[in-house]
Parts: structure tokens; C-alpha cells; sequence
């Protein structure tokens, strides 16, 4: 058994199947009302191969001439961003151990050649809430690695149902996915792996 890096949380089987299907339900309702999108890197432009969109007061997006930010409005739609399910909301309660609520959730798609590459999440301006990721449909092999880029790494699956919590001395981890394993859930119809990630975005009370 590998050791997590400090502060990282891997919870398998967080989710029931039950659960799961009422979230991709839900998510789904989400995609309606503000399309996935191909967001693309700061200064280069080049298209990330995982399509997003959010829900929640703030979400996170990215452009070739603005790069990472959040924004109220969707990018395309220019429309606010759909509510955080209460659902969502009361996995935020249950794992986060933070006294307000999240006020992002990203949702990234990533069909069967998709991945993402190490990074950290700091575009946030409250690090002292942790950031909670769900994983949905076809497992991942997903790597963290330390605060610094040049640290150590270990890489797992992740399974639908599976949470991750990134909180604090492992909140500025470095992470990012490696790969898909196609066709391994029966979750999503169409396959491919959906993962949410909550975010406080904003310092509260202080
Ligand atoms: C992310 O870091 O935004 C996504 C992580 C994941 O897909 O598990
Ligand atoms: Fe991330």
C-alpha cells in the first residue's frame, strides 16, 4: 500500500450506486442549462482535452488572453452558472470539515483519450478549505505528488464513487490524471469519466 502524500484523502466507495446515478442526473441538468465547453490555455491556446463547465456562484475557467480565473458568468453562454445541487452540498458537509459552503463546482468531462496534467489548485484565494473531487463513471489513474512540482508522486485509480480531499498540508498537492481506462463503468451511457471538484473560492467572515 503506497502512503498519500500528507493532508491527501483517497475515501473509496464513497458513493453508492444509487447515489451515483441521482448525481449524474443531476449533472446532467447542469450540462443543460451551461454546455461543456474546450477550454484552452493561457498564452499558448492550446485546447485541453478535458471539456468543462461549473455550477455554483463562481467556476473556474481559462483563456488564451484572461488565463485561470473564476467568473460568474459561463464563457460561451454568458449566463450565471446553475446552482450547486444540495447533494453536492451535503458531501461538502459531511468531508470537508469547513464551516462555510463551497462556492464552485467543476465539472470536467474527460472521454476516453483525455487527461490532465500535473498541476496545482490555487487559483483560489481561501486555502484553509480543502478541495473535494468526486469521481464518476470509467476509473482513472490518478497521481499526486507534493507542494513542489520536482516532489515525489504516487499514482492510483480512481473508481466511481471514489472522493478524493485535498485539505490542508495536502491542498496545494500537485495532481493531475494520467489516463482513462475505457469501458470499465456502466455508469454513463456513453462512457467516459466525469469528475466534480468543490471549491471554496473566496475568504468568509474574515
Ligand atoms: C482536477 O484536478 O481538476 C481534476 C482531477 C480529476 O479529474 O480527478
Ligand atoms: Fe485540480
Amino acid at each position: 500500500m503506497q502512503v498519500l502524500p500528507k493532508g491527501v484523502r483517497h475515501m473509496p466507495d464513497f458513493l453508492d450506486r444509487e447515489a451515483q446515478e441521482a448525481l449524474v442526473a443531476e449533472i446532467r441538468d447542469v450540462v443543460q442549462n451551461a454546455p461543456l465547453y474546450t477550454p484552452v490555455m493561457p498564452r499558448t491556446g492550446k485546447p485541453m482535452s478535458v471539456r468543462m463547465t461549473n455550477c455554483g456562484t463562481l467556476g473556474w475557467v481559462t483563456d488564451q488572453d484572461r488565463g485561470y480565473r473564476y467568473q460568474a458568468t459561463h464563457p460561451m453562454t454568458g449566463q450565471p452558472w446553475p446552482p450547486i445541487p444540495d447533494r453536492l452540498l451535503r458531501i461538502w458537509e459531511a468531508v470537508s470539515g469547513y464551516p462555510h459552503p463551497p462556492e464552485a463546482c467543476l465539472v470536467n468531462f474527460y472521454s476516453e483519450d483525455a487527461k490532465m496534467g500535473l498541476h496545482q489548485d490555487r487559483d483560489e484565494a481561501e486555502f484553509a478549505a480543502p478541495v473535494v473531487s468526486i469521481s464518476l463513471g470509467d476509473t482513472c489513474l490518478f497521481r499526486v505528488g507534493q507542494t513542489r512540482r520536482d516532489g515525489r508522486t504516487i499514482s492510483f485509480q480512481l473508481k466511481s464513487g471514489d472522493l478524493v480531499v485535498l485539505g490542508g498540508e495536502g491542498r496545494l498537492a500537485f495532481h493531475g490524471v494520467d489516463r482513462i481506462y475505457p469501458s470499465t463503468s456502466t455508469l454513463l451511457k456513453n462512457g467516459g469519466r466525469i469528475n466534480l471538484t468543490l471549491r471554496r473560492v473566496t475568504l468568509s467572515g474574515r
